[in-house]
């Protein structure tokens, strides 16, 4: 593994090895989701919109869904914004509880892009918003993460062999009552 994705810069690494390490990661998984979805009837969560890379990808993947995109403040050019109606402002925690009445058991891919450089801050936070995202997914449907959210009834999947060298999640999501 190249980093811990902790921020601390490692001897043998440079910051834009890990940097190019964690893109090319994310478009690998980002691609295969879009395939895994491509039979389901659902919207999209971008949740971590930062400067939009991501989202950007996302949209271009899947050009004909509804993208739902959520941060608590806006980092990204306004060429790479969504629609006001689609972009959800505001912490986590509130915004995707207040997303579940919009969203419940609809969303197919769920990209969460949320992790910092104090894994206990990120720990506290997955464990209040991962039964949130359960609540938005439907059966079958994919979450992407850059932290782990395993559940007991979400099928840990192998990353596709064009990930780097980095650390991320991918889950389909079962439901109990699936
Ligand atoms: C790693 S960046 C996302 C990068 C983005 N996916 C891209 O490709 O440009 C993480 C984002 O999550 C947001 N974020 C982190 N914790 C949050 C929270 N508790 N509530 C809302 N937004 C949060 C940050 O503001 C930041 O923009």
């Amino acid at each position: 593994m190249v980093g811990d994705d902790s921020g601390s810069v490692r001897d043998d690494t440079s910051l834009l090895e890990r940097m190019i390490e964690r893109l090319v990661t994310q478009r690998a998984c980002l691609d295969q989701a879009a395939d895994l979805v491509a039979r389901l009837t659902g919207p999209v969560v971008e949740l971590g919109l930062g400067k939009g890379r991501t989202y950007d990808h996302l949209r271009r993947l899947l050009p004909h869904r509804e993208i739902l995109v959520f941060d608590r403040q806006i980092h990204a050019p306004k060429a790479y914004l969504p629609d006001r109606a689609d972009l959800y402002l505001g912490d986590f925690r509130d915004t995707v509880r207040a997303a579940i009445e919009r969203l419940r058991g609809k969303v197919v891919l769920l990209h969460a892009d949320i992790g910092s450089t104090d894994r206990e801050r990120d720990r506290e936070l997955v464990d209040e918003i991962a039964p949130l995202i359960d609540e938005l997914m439907c059966d079958h449907g994919i979450v992407v993460t850059d932290r782990d959210m395993r559940r007991t009834h979400w099928e840990s999947l192998p990353l596709p062999s064009a990930a780097g060298n980095w650390t991320y999640f991918m889950y389909r999501v079962k439901k109990a009552d699936g």
